[in-house]
């Protein structure tokens, strides 16, 4: 949700500026724009558009090695070159880029206002240019300027600031919105996402709330709020640059889902006990006495990471007979959840940013919560919030919609159940049963994506519809929801996923020639359940596309994939899902890595 790229060194900053704002374009696209200081002069160009536009928009001559960058996803005002970021005070002195929200900035521009500041932007950010060019007048340094700035500020931020008559020096700081410092060779770097440095440094510090920053080309310090040095150790990131790649592939989502065999794997490594017929997940921090003592697991995320979380939940009762649920964390915070002492939260997040999870991450902590993670972004809010976690290892992932994170999170679900399971009762067989399961899993999703043509045709033949319903039932239901839920996004063509057995208490009337039916059909014990509701379909001349392990008469169409565990087959239902939507999204012409309306971390409320 927006970036943040910051640049302090020997070299020009806005080359530097546009690359990391390019890396960082998936979290939001729909402005952008850059400031430099030169001397100590402060030059700033934005434009409404995407970053391609804001470097073609760029003159010349636009020297200096101080800089900051941004890419926005527009919450107060409309996206226009005006309200683009950085936003500069009334003198051009003060430059800030932001991502958050001020929650008291009507206030705040209301008092300023009254004081004669005029206002060029309808944002929330431009208040902290004007507050902090008032306090840099009556400081000695930018960092006391923007921290007692801040102390009038309610909202969540991630920042950050250069002062024109104070060149070679960037001010970042964080509340709710993330801000990660990079270390380089005489020069230092701020972003908002870890993408935006890798092309210049590993060597990276994650910001707490409440801290902030000053960065030289020589080094940074770090501070709360109240001017307290605090102490910061280095982390050095093994995702390298060429992740950040399309590799040859015409867009991030093919890429991502071509992953899966890999990430998959990877997910597994070193977590399957063929011995004993267990999974080892060290990263829970937990004995099999404490793994006992949960009564009920509750999983919260949002959007798909919410929707492999009702996988995750399905496994947990099937493989540990544990009572689990699955509900989105944007809800969650918000209705005071009663927390349970015996209770087991599972936080899933892909980046480990999502405000509404983080949030209730946090609610969950505040009231005694035992919490874990199921994270892909190593050493983000998320994951160093929690008490302990799996990590999916599976790469960045750059699309707006999420595929390979989704896959290698049901994974990672899969192990947690079989371990929650095998401190219980499931059997060693069972154990074995599952292991063998999942491990035969690369290798089956390398065979759904070998049915790319097929799918592709199927998508074309289906992209035109006016609206798509997905239904599954039990297992199948949550893989129904996130194929409805990647249709709409990227190919925007309006999907409704229903409990297959739900479909005759109400849809079944939406039921008709133009409205086909994706039906998520497993061979499991709920496989003739499934083939009537099909059969109620048809005889309302509804088309159909079945995804199962066979083929039926009742469906047009059908694709036909490889069978493992029943517990294991939602995993691999929703691989040619993703391929479907893919498929439908590039038949409509749709910008499919960056979707209309959305971004990839949503990191405000
Ligand atoms: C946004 C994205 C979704 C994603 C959700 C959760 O809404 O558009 O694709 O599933 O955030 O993201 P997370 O990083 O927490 O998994």
């Amino acid at each position: 949700m927006c970036g943040i790229v910051a640049y302090v060194g020997p070299k020009d900053a806005a080359p530097i500026l546009l690359e990391g704002l390019q890396r960082l374009e998936y979290r939001g696209y729909d402005s952008a724009g850059l400031a430099v200081v030169n001397g100590k002069t402060l030059k700033t160009r934005k434009v409404k558009g995407r970053v391609a536009d804001l470097a073609a928009a760029m003159p010349a001559r636009f020297k200096g090695g101080l800089g900051i960058g941004h890419t926005r996803w527009a919450t107060h005002g409309v996206p226009s070159d005006l309200n683009a970021h950085p936003h500069v005070d009334a003198d051009e002195r003060i430059a800030v880029v932001h991502n958050g929200i001020i929650e008291n900035a009507a206030e705040l521009r209301r008092k300023l206002e009254a004081d004669g500041v005029v206002f060029a932007s309808e944002t929330d950010t431009e208040v902290l240019a004007h507050l902090i060019a008032r306090t840099a007048d009556e400081t000695s340094s930018l960092e006391d300027a923007v921290r007692l700035a801040l102390k009038s500020v309610v909202g969540t931020y991630g920042i950050a600031v250069v002062d024109a008559q104070r060149p070679g020096e960037v001010v970042v700081a964080r509340n709710g919105s993330p801000i990660v410092l990079g270390i380089g060779e005489k020069e230092m770097f701020a972003a908002s996402d870890v993408a935006a440095l890798i092309r210049y440094t590993r060597q990276v510090v994650h910001l707490e709330d409440g801290e902030l920053a000053v960065l030289k080309a020589d080094g940074f310090h770090t501070f709360t709020s109240d001017a307290m040095e605090t102490a910061k150790e280095p982390f050095t990131v093994d995702w390298e640059a060429g992740h950040y790649d399309t590799g040859g592939y015409e867009h991030y989502l093919l890429k991502e889902i071509s992953e899966q065999p890999e990430t998959v794997a990877r997910t597994l490594s070193g977590r399957v006990d063929d011995r004993f017929h267990i999974a080892h997940l060290g990263g829970l921090n937990m004995d099999a006495r404490e793994t006992r003592s949960f009564r009920r697991v509750k999983i919260i995320g949002c959007g798909s990471a919410y929707y492999s979380g009702q996988i995750g939940a399905q496994l947990i009762e099937e493989l540990a007979r544990i009572p689990a649920d699955a509900e989105p964390a944007s809800e969650f915070r918000y209705r005071s959840p009663v927390v349970e002492p015996d209770t087991l939260y599972v936080a899933i997040s892909q980046s480990g940013e999502t405000y509404d999870t983080l949030a209730a991450v946090q609610e969950l902590k505040r009231k005694g919560g035992r919490v874990i993670g199921i994270v892909n972004a190593v050493g983000s809010a998320i994951a160093r919030e929690v008490d302990g976690g799996v990590y999916l290892h599976a790469g960045p992932e750059v699309s707006v919609a999420s595929t390979k994170a989704f896959t290698s999170t049901a994974v990672a679900f899969a192990l947690l159940a079989l371990h929650l399971g095998r401190v219980r009762d499931l059997s060693p067989a069972d154990g074995r049963r599952i292991c063998e399961g999942l491990r035969r899993l690369p290798d089956q999703i390398e065979q759904i994506l070998k049915l790319d043509e097929q799918i592709k045709a199927l998508a074309q033949s289906y992209a035109n519809a006016p609206g798509m319903m997905f239904v599954g039932r039990v297992r199948g239901y949550p893989v129904a929801r996130e194929g409805a839920q990647k249709l709409k996004e990227i190919s925007y063509v309006h999907a409704e996923a229903y409990p297959a057995s739900e479909l005759k208490h109400g849809p079944l009337a939406l039921i008709s020639p133009e409205l086909p039916t994706v039906a998520i059909v497993p061979d499991d014990e709920l496989l003739d359940k499934n083939l009537t509701t099909l059969g109620e379909i048809r005889a309302r001349s509804g088309r159909i596309l079945m995804i199962g392990h066979r083929s039926a008469e009742q469906a047009d169409d059908c694709i036909v994939i490889p069978k493992n565990e029943v517990e294991l087959d939602p995993i691999l239902l929703t691989i040619p899902l993703q391929l479907f939507a893919y498929h439908a999204a590039v038949a409509l012409a749709r910008d499919v890595d960056k979707p209309r309306n959305l971004a990839k971390s949503v990191t405000v409320e």
